[in-house]
């Protein structure tokens, strides 16, 4: 038997696949019953304060009707208006905040930064994104892809990831990969790929675990079959604004549309994406980018594919929530 009462989580490699696969089968739980299990106060007297250095729609909300559903309190801190960072170090605000509450969330720029805070707390500390790695978005993901399939043997799944194949979504994909055997292959740019002994690492962990790790520029190679189209943005917050104009000069032949769905040969590929996306010009950046890009019908992905029938990406933010209440109960409480 295990127990993640009081671990944390920085990334998805902290937990082992039958850690992952708890917190996958508890979530699975906590979204069949969603009215029995709201009544059960699990997180009852629980103080949760949320630390957001970048915005947030879906990972804060899900936190936070996590904790109003399961009885906890929280309190956000956002990027202004608290002393973090700018008068109060990582470790001195860890230091305090972790004597007064039961668990900290933390949304960030360096990796690093949560490291620090994890070291000098004494509750647990998830990571609700950094640079670096997205752990909490991939728990949703492989409930998503679970949910799908109905098991959790994700080495008979193949996913290619499209786009910016260096960002924390890509690298916490990888790290599913080495945990779970779920081949994936990068399709991107040869000039953006991560470096090849990095690859390699992840080729031969990913093997080990039933799975692989393949690249290809070719849209028309490797992606025969495949089970999942998956991309995020091709540029990430906190990144300067000035990398759009390299960013989409290397990877705008890259674009999720249906033409890609349907180059897979498979009627029941499905298309994965964080959120939020770039998929029309309803939104100020959005539009900024597709005016001056020359974009008509999306970034990263098409309007059109954003809304087809091959698209799980509601029901996978939706997913963000029952994952994070497992989470939140598997630390705090078991
Ligand atoms: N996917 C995700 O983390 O969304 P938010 O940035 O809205 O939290
Ligand atoms: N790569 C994106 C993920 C957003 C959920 C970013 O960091 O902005």
């Amino acid at each position: 038997m295990f127990s993640l009462k009081d671990s944390c989580l920085l990334k998805l490699s902290d937990l082992s696949f039958l850690e992952l696969t708890y917190l996958l089968r508890l979530s699975c739980y906590f979204k069949k019953d969603k009215t029995i299990v709201k009544r059960e106060k699990h997180l009852y007297d629980k103080k949760v304060v949320l630390i957001f250095e970048k915005d947030s729609t879906r990972t804060r909300c899900s936190f936070e009707v996590a904790s109003f559903d399961y009885g906890a309190n929280i309190t956000y801190l956002g990027p202004f208006g608290n002393q973090i960072g700018h008068k109060e170090s990582i470790k001195d605000s860890a230091c305090f905040l972790s004597r007064i509450y039961d668990a900290i969330e933390y949304r960030g720029h360096k990796h690093k930064a949560i490291k620090v805070l994890a070291k000098h707390s004494i509750v647990p500390v998830l990571n609700g994104l950094t640079d670096s790695f997205h752990p909490t978005q991939l728990l949703a993901d492989l409930l998503t892809i679970k949910e799908y399939y109905n098991y959790y043997i994700y080495s008979k799944v193949r996913l290619v990831y499209v786009g910016d194949v260096r960002n924390n979504i890509c690298s916490s994909l990888l790290e599913a990969s080495l945990l779970t055997g779920l081949t994936i292959y990068l399709l991107s740019l040869r000039t953006i790929w991560p470096l090849k002994s990095f690859i390699c690492k992840c080729q031969l962990l990913s093997q080990k675990a039933g799975g692989n790790v393949l690249l290809t520029e070719d849209s028309r190679v490797g992606i025969n079959s495949i089970n999942f189209i998956y991309t995020d943005v091709w540029v990430s917050m906190g990144e300067s604004k000035r990398l759009w104009k390299r960013r989409v000069f290397y990877i705008r032949n890259y674009q999720v549309n249906i033409l890609l769905l349907l180059r897979t040969k498979n009627i029941n590929v499905k298309f994965l994406h964080c959120l939020p996306a770039f998929h029309d010009n309803k939104t100020i950046i959005g539009k900024h980018i597709q005016n001056t890009y020359s974009f008509i019908y999306g970034m990263e992905v098409t309007n059109e594919a954003f809304y087809s029938f091959y698209s799980l990406v509601f029901g996978q933010a939706e997913n963000r929530l029952y994952t994070i209440k497992s989470l939140l109960v598997s630390i705090v409480l078991y």
